[in-house]
């Protein structure tokens, strides 16, 4: 009957769908509208009209709402409110109404149903507009995904009829069947997930019901997929290249490594390290974890290490990793300089050091390398040394010139090594070298030559002279003592003239000096310093003795003796200027001191003899007269020019007669007046004898002395050099006239040694006087005394 009745419904909204006795029902479509006729209940049920509305009828419809109403008048039953057969009765089937139609008079009650049909106003429809699905990449295929059903309230064909699912790349639709006869909708994965290629995948899953004009509803599935970490990490290279200069600061940056990773979000997150196992590759180096960059963390020394290779790994979060390496070429800067290493050094050398010897050696580093590690070393200017390198830094220093300590004693030498590089670094070193002395220089005199000058009859102990010589050596090579050379002067040694002192070269007289014996002397001086071997120089020193008028004159002739009665002869007829006799005198000192005068001092005539001022001649002024006296005595004074002037008188007697006998007669008065008158015969034997006699023992004291003072020397010398140097004098020759000798054949020039053998009668007084006294009464002599006194002048 429902067919019928969807058929009715086409002509007419309701279909009665059968009449019984008190019962009626319809079937009707929901969502009629309002107004809409059921059926013609009166009609339907075979009542007279008139009985509705005669009867009151009404519909009752018990507690639910009143959706159908009723005419009375003509007996239709009308739609009173709309019908939505789903909120009336959800899924039941069949979905009616029971209404009651009650009647009065009398009373009666009929029943009508009325069947409410579906009709597809509604779609299939999902709970929820979007899904949202996360899978894995790595799900397996088979794979089920529990989708939520859509829901359709209409009922039988226009309910739920099926689902649909695209695209169908990865997923299919299964629908399983469940217990209670829903549907349980399943996608199903059929081809395996790469998110690498496809991360979010869109599908639409659509419910269809099986109404006609058919409705349906739809889902869209949002399926993320989530990554899985099947992607290990790759370095963009495998090998990195990268250079640093040595000393680069902390924390430069070397090089930025780079590893990539597929994956997506933890899995393709990239931590960087360094795998070396050397401790101090991983302490020189740092690696950022994140960004790959590495940096400077130590200090890099190239002179330690030229070249490191870092082990660089890269791991995602899933344990996958990839490994790469770092090689960091280490630049050398000159950042060394040279180390000079002093290996051993001489403090002194001796000046007399042969070239080359080697005060001192070194050995020069320089850590740097090529060029930076190049090293030249140079020493001061101007000094006699130079450097040597046996190997490349093993550097000795050499004498090169030859060492005067005298010039140089003492050398700072500075050492400056410098290496090539740009700039250049350079260190120095100094050492102070003493040059050590050798004796090496003589000591050498101030003067060539000194002269000395002493006055004669000086105190012995006069300082003469000071000699001074000066040695260039050191200490005691340049200890410079004086020593006398042994020389003899007339004979004797030079010690017992003069003496020096040996640290002052003061040189003093050893005893006093007599100008008129002893005019000048040479004597040696050698300087020589304490050297070993000493070195030595001599100076040859003149000492000159001054003269003092010291001596009186001396009158050689006539000779007088307090015995004398020695006359000269004047004849009577003796001419005016006739040479009566000639007064020699001699002054032993020298110059004025020995320029002599003569003066007549006392006459008894005086108109008769002058004296000859410069020569001594006594000449008669006059002729002699018978007046005048046989017997005439005159006094001659002799007087030296020096200051004060000395003098000596000389008595004269002169005989004015014609012969022999009367000048005797006259004569022994004289011997009578002075009670010194002899015989002259008896004096002129006598004077012989005794000038024999003289001159006899004047040889024999010579020889004498002469052996006694070679003893003497001989027991000095023996003694030693250094006893001080005493004047001597032989005690035994004590007398005046001795002493006379002995101190002319001391210190008598040597130039005058020639005539030494005749120096020594004239310096003998008495002798001198015997000798002459042989030829006093002769005129003739004369002669011979003024050869003596030509003699006493040239000494
Ligand atoms: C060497 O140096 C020292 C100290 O600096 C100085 O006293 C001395 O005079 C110097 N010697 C020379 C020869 O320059
Ligand atoms: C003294 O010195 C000279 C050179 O000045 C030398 O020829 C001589 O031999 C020296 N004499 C002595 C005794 O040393």
């Amino acid at each position: 009957m429902p067919g019928l009745g969807m058929w009715f419904s086409a002509l007419f909204p309701f279909i009665l769908l059968y009449s019984a006795r008190g019962q009626v029902s319809y079937s009707i479509p929901e969502e009629m509208a309002k107004g809409s006729t059921v059926g013609n209940i009166a009609q339907d049920l075979g009542l007279d009209p008139q009985r509705l509305r005669l009867g009151k009828a009404r519909i009752y419809s018990g507690d639910s709402a009143e959706y159908i109403a009723l005419n009375k008048d003509t007996g239709f039953l009308l739609i009173k409110d709309k019908m939505d057969r789903e909120s009336l009765c959800a899924k039941t089937t069949p979905c009616a109404l029971h209404l009651q139609l009650i009647l009065e008079n009398p009373m009666e009650l009929y029943t009508i149903t009325v069947e409410i049909t579906d009709i597809n106003d509604n779609q299939p429809t999902f709970q929820k507009k979007r899904v949202h699905f996360e899978i894995s990449e790595s799900a397996v295929t088979g794979a089920r995904f529990m989708l939520e059903g859509a829901m359709d309230a209409d009922v039988g064909v226009n309910d739920l009829q099926s689902y649909s699912l695209k695209p169908t790349d990865n997923f299919a639709l299964e629908l399983r069947s469940q217990a209670r006869g829903d549907k349980k909708v399943e996608m199903v994965l059929q081809k395996p997930l790469d998110r690498e290629k496809k991360g979010v995948i869109t599908l639409l899953l659509t419910a269809v019901d099986g109404g006609d004009p058919q409705l349906s509803g739809t889902v869209q599935i949002d399926v993320t997929v989530l990554d899985a970490n099947d992607n290990a990490p790759v370095f963009t290279q495998k090998v990195y290249k990268a250079v640093i200069t040595e000393n680069a600061a902390n924390g430069f940056k070397i090089t930025t490594v780079s590893a990539t990773d597929a994956d997506e979000g933890f899995n393709g997150h990239v931590t960087y390290y360094i795998a070396n196992k050397e401790e101090n590759v991983r302490n020189m180096f740092f690696i950022d974890q994140n960004s790959g960059e590495v940096t400077l963390k130590g200090l890099v020394d190239f002179e330690k290490a030229i070249h490191y290779k870092i082990d660089i790994q890269a791991k995602d979060h899933g344990g996958l990793s990839d490994s790469c390496k770092l090689m960091i070429d280490v630049l050398d800067v000159n950042d060394n300089k040279p180390v000079i290493n002093l290996l051993s050094v001489s403090n002194s050398v001796s000046e007399d050091s042969a070239l080359g010897t080697v005060v001192a050696m070194m050995k020069v580093d320089d850590a740097d390398s090529g060029v930076n590690g190049q090293i030249h070393c140079i020493i001061n200017d101007n000094i006699p040394f130079a450097l040597t390198s046996q190997s490349s830094n093993f550097i000795s220093l050499r004498i090169e010139q030859e060492l005067d300590r005298e010039k140089d004693a003492e050398y700072n030498i500075s050492i400056t090594c410098s290496d090539q590089g740009v700039p250049a670094l350079s260190s120095s070193t100094s050492l102070t070298l003493q040059i050590s002395d050798v004796n090496d220089n003589a000591p050498v005199f101030e003067k060539s030559k000194y002269d000395a000058f002493v006055m004669e009859n000086n105190s012995p102990g006069l300082s003469v002279l000071t000699v001074k010589a000066t040695d260039a050596d050191w200490n005691q090579n340049a200890r410079v003592s004086y020593i006398l050379e042994d020389s003899t002067v007339n004979g004797v040694s030079v010690s017992s003239c003069v003496s020096v002192h040996p640290d002052s070269g003061l040189i003093t007289a050893v005893r006093s000096f007599d100008f008129e014996t002893l005019k000048d002397f040479h004597f040696r001086i050698k300087a020589q310093d304490g050297g070993s071997p000493p070195l030595s120089c001599n100076v040859t020193v003149k000492l000159t003795i001054q003269d003092q008028n010291d001596n009186a004159p001396q009158v050689l002739y006539p000779v007088q003796t307090g015995a004398s009665a020695l006359a000269e002869i004047v004849p009577r007829a003796a001419d005016v200027g006739y040479l009566v006799t000639k007064v020699v005198a001699v002054d032993v000192d020298s110059g004025q001191n020995a320029w002599l005068s003569y003066k007549l001092q006392k006459a008894p005539d005086r108109a008769l003899f002058e004296v000859g001022l410069q020569n001594g001649e006594i000449r008669t002024v006059r002729q002699v007269t018978d007046k005048d006296a046989v017997k005439q005595k005159l006094t001659v004074v002799v007087e030296d020019n020096g200051q004060p002037s000395r003098s000596a008188v000389v008595s004269i007697n002169v005989a004015v007669a014609d012969s022999f006998p009367e000048v005797l007669s006259e004569f022994s008065d004289f011997t009578h007046e002075k009670q010194h008158d002899e015989n002259l015969t008896f004096y002129l034997v006598l004077a012989l004898a005794v000038v024999s006699l003289l001159f006899i023992v004047s040889v024999i004291s010579i020889i004498s002395v002469k052996i006694y003072r070679w003893r003497q020397n001989k027991l000095f010398y023996e003694s030693g050099a250094n006893l001080p140097v005493i004047p001597y004098y032989p005690p035994v020759y004590a007398d005046g006239t001795l002493q006379h000798v002995y101190n002319y054949e001391m210190c008598g020039t040597t130039d005058s040694r020639m005539s030494d053998g005749k120096f020594v009668r004239p310096y003998s007084q008495n002798t001198l006087m015997s000798q002459s006294r042989l030829g006093t009464v002769q005129r003739q002599k004369e002669q011979e005394v003024d050869e003596l006194t030509l003699e006493v002048r040239i000494s």
